[in-house]
């Protein structure tokens, strides 16, 4: 019985879980959602999955070109990063409608990066029917492939998905794919660490004409720690998904000094992702969009601008590259 597997008090029928379920899911679209809320998605989830797909360990990193891909463990508890998921699955679900309404016919979307969950498409999944969307799912481990295959015939969305691809987004051959939308959230924050804008670049070839990816863009600008108190640049840096076809070699985020008093200020890197429409993970709100530290500067008189660069990817928090840090 499904009820012993996810903790519920009583035995539950395949059925009444699976009701129970979409109901949750379905709650995503409605008030503001608390940690609590995913951290029950999560508990259910795990409770239905097998425990292979669920790997904690450094080990289970893959190590690519544009970044790190992460275990699936630590991709599974992804969807505790409430505001993040909470605008991710908002945001997907309002293009799909608008996609649905523009074309008028089923939306084809390109899910890459999924982990073992597929967590983002669920909602849309519980509340959209098999003829208005269907997802392609990728992800770079075998076991995300597997527990996905699971979970999704325990819940009942199986006829929600076409291919369940098991590659490395950003050396897959799509053939004539031609989706509708392409959707991820395959990132660290500052774009450090994960592979997002390759994977972003790399999958856009299988977007048509039209199409849209997601998120729609990604914002940059530096702040200045002094003390308590931060001082904030503006957003000097932006990838807008629609403009750009290419993962830039170097990330490089500016600041105006004019008005910062000399001195030795750690410098950090703030990150908004616009996800779709209003759908917007501001700064601090979630992990991907955490204030990071990136180096140190010394501003000294007469200073106008300050220069910060690292390639995509990087891993800024253990330095294993150093990012350009300079005053001019
Ligand atoms: C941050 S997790 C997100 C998991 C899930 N989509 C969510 O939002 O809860 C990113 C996932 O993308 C996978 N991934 C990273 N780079 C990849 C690549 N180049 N190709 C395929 N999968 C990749 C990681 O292994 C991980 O499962």
């Amino acid at each position: 019985m499904v009820g012993e597997k996810i903790g519920l008090r009583d035995r539950v029928s395949l059925e009444a879980f699976r009701w129970f379920f979409r109901r949750k899911l379905a709650q995503v679209f409605g008030d503001e959602k608390r940690k609590e809320y995913f951290a029950e998605l999560y508990q259910i989830l795990k409770s239905i999955s097998d425990p292979r797909s669920l790997d904690d360990s450094v080990w289970g990193a893959v190590s690519l070109a544009g970044g790190t891909a992460i275990p699936t463990g630590h991709a599974a508890n992804c969807i505790t990063d409430s505001e993040r998921s909470t605008k991710f699955m908002r945001g997907l679900r309002e293009a799909i409608d608008q996609m649905r309404t523009s074309t008028g016919r089923r939306v084809e979307v390109l899910y890459a990066g999924t982990g073992p969950f597929a967590s983002l498409a669920l909602p849309t999944m519980a509340t959209r029917k098999p003829n208005d969307v269907r997802f392609d799912l990728l992800d770079i481990h075998p076991e995300s492939g597997d527990n996905l295959r699971r979970i999704l015939s325990l819940v009942g969305f199986s006829d929600h998905v076409g291919r369940i691809i098991t590659a490395d987004a950003t050396d897959f051959d799509f053939g004539k794919a031609q989706y509708d939308i392409v959707m991820m959230e395959v990132m660290g924050p500052g774009l450090s660490y994960e592979p997002q804008l390759a994977v972003m670049a790399a999958t856009k070839k299988a977007l048509r004409p039209g199409g849209m990816m997601l998120p729609e863009r990604v914002d940059l600008g530096l702040v200045l720690a002094r003390d308590e108190d931060f001082i904030e640049g503006d957003f000097t840096w932006s990838y807008v998904a629609a403009e750009r076809d290419d993962c830039p070699e170097m990330i490089e985020v500016e600041m105006d000094l004019q008005d910062v008093d000399p001195g030795s200020y750690p410098v950090g890197v703030k990150t908004r992702v616009t996800v779709f429409g209003s759908n917007v993970v501001e700064p601090d709100q979630a992990i991907i969009t955490r204030t990071t530290q990136i180096g140190e500067c010394d501003v000294e008189q007469g200073a106008t601008r300050l220069f910060a660069s690292y390639p995509p990817g990087a891993d800024l928090v253990y330095r294993t590259y150093e990012p350009s840090v300079r005053v001019e």
